[in-house]
């Protein structure tokens, strides 16, 4: 365990805000960080506490007054398996991409559209990360955590985290920040069958002249790695937290309204009643792509992905999310929501 006072937080987050936190936690394994709560519960339960991962979906809005936990449990363990799939345990630690990396060098697939995301695997399975047409929920079998209250441990079945679009019962209000995930628990399969029908896996195929029938795994993380690196800013360079709003779910009739003016707005279906338009869509007709409000700037190729030109504040960038929320909201009367997790005070 390693306990750092006083900590900066700017190589915690990808934004690359310069917050300090007052104390920051580092535990390998479960007894770890079970022996630090007790001292927490004993001596300095009056301090918030915060669980973070690689901070790629964070916003500091002011220094943290309290205790960040981080998780190192970094062990990938087989449960079981047959002809057709296996069951893998993989620590909460574990850098997203290294595990997909490592699952597909090991002949275990579902996770490659997912390539090149950043972040945790404990996070992956809060914010059930979605990429060309996958979402990680679908292949997470269970999840343990400890309760960070009491210290109990639990075990999560699928059907009790109520996954949907970058949703899981770890959100929800009544259960926010009262556990630290400890394990995620993944069944890939043994048979790569790709997921190929978001619009422009196929066009990137044919113009790499890669046919589907001879496509391996490796191949299209390779493609989707490449893809990712042409649109998103990498955050070593630029500060981001990826997508800083999701993309809004609407009614057939509001897709209409948009359409009389906008006869090839883009949208994808999501039930017979509801469309989602994508939000990088609506912020560039609100004329914001490549536009910046001080330290804070919309990517110009991603108007999604909001930037840290260098030296921003929480608090610029949030004045950047309110100015595009309300162009959005006045052009097309739609709100916005944020699909990053704003930390502090405003
Ligand atoms: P953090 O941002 O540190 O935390 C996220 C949440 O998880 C917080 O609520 C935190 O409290 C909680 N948490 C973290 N670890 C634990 C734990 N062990 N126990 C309990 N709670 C925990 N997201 C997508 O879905 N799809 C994308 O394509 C995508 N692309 C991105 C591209 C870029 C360039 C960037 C910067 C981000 C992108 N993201 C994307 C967003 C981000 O990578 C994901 O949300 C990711 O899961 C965040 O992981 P993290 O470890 O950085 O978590
Ligand atoms: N578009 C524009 N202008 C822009 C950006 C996008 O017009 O500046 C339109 C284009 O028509 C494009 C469509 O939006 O075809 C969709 O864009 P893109 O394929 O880049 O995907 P997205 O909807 O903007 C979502 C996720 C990403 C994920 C990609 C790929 C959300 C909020 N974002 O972005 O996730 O990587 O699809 O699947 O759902 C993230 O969550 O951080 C993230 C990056």
């Amino acid at each position: 365990m390693e306990i750092q006072r006083n900590c900066s937080l700017k190589e915690y987050n990808t934004f690359g805000i310069d917050v300090a936190a007052h104390l920051l936690v580092k535990y390998g394994s479960v007894d770890e960080l079970l022996s630090f709560m007790t001292q927490y519960h004993s001596e300095m339960n009056h301090l918030p506490l915060l669980h973070i991962g690689g901070g790629s979906n964070l916003l500091f809005l002011s220094d943290y007054p309290g205790v960040i936990l981080f998780s190192e449990i970094n062990d990938i363990n087989v449960l079981s398996e047959d002809g057709d799939s296996v069951l893998v345990s993989v620590g909460a630690g574990v850098t997203h991409d290294d595990f997909v990396q490592y699952a597909i060098q090991h002949g275990w697939y579902g996770l490659e559209n997912l390539s090149l995301i950043p972040g945790q695997v404990g996070s992956s399975a809060v914010q059930n990360i979605g990429a060309y047409g996958v979402e990680a929920g679908d292949m997470i079998k269970s999840v343990q955590t400890i309760s960070l209250e009491d210290g109990t441990g639990r075990v999560w079945n699928h059907n009790e985290l109520y996954y949907s679009y970058r949703h899981s019962i770890f959100k929800d209000e009544t259960y926010r920040g009262k556990y630290a995930i400890s394990y995620v628990v993944f069944q890939l399969k043994k048979h790569f069958t790709p997921c190929l029908n978001y619009g422009g896996l196929k066009s990137s195929l044919q113009q790499k002249q890669i046919s589907e029938e001879t496509l391996t795994a490796s191949q299209l993380r390779d493609v989707i790695i490449e893809t990712r690196e042409n649109k998103l800013p990498d955050p070593k360079v630029t500060g981001n937290a990826g997508s800083f709003f999701m993309n809004p779910i609407v009614s057939v009739d509001v897709l209409h309204q948009i359409q009389e003016h906008y006869p090839n707005a883009p949208f994808y279906e999501v039930d017979a009643e509801h469309v989602k338009v994508p939000a990088g869509w609506l912020i560039e007709q609100s004329g914001w792509k490549g536009k910046a409000l001080g330290p804070a700037a919309v990517h110009d190729k991603q108007a999604l992905v909001l930037v840290n030109k260098g030296g921003a504040t929480g608090k610029d960038i949030l004045a950047l999310c309110q100015a595009v929320q309300q162009s959005v909201s006045e052009k097309f009367g739609i709100r916005l929501s944020p699909e990053v997790n704003f930390i502090g005070e405003v």
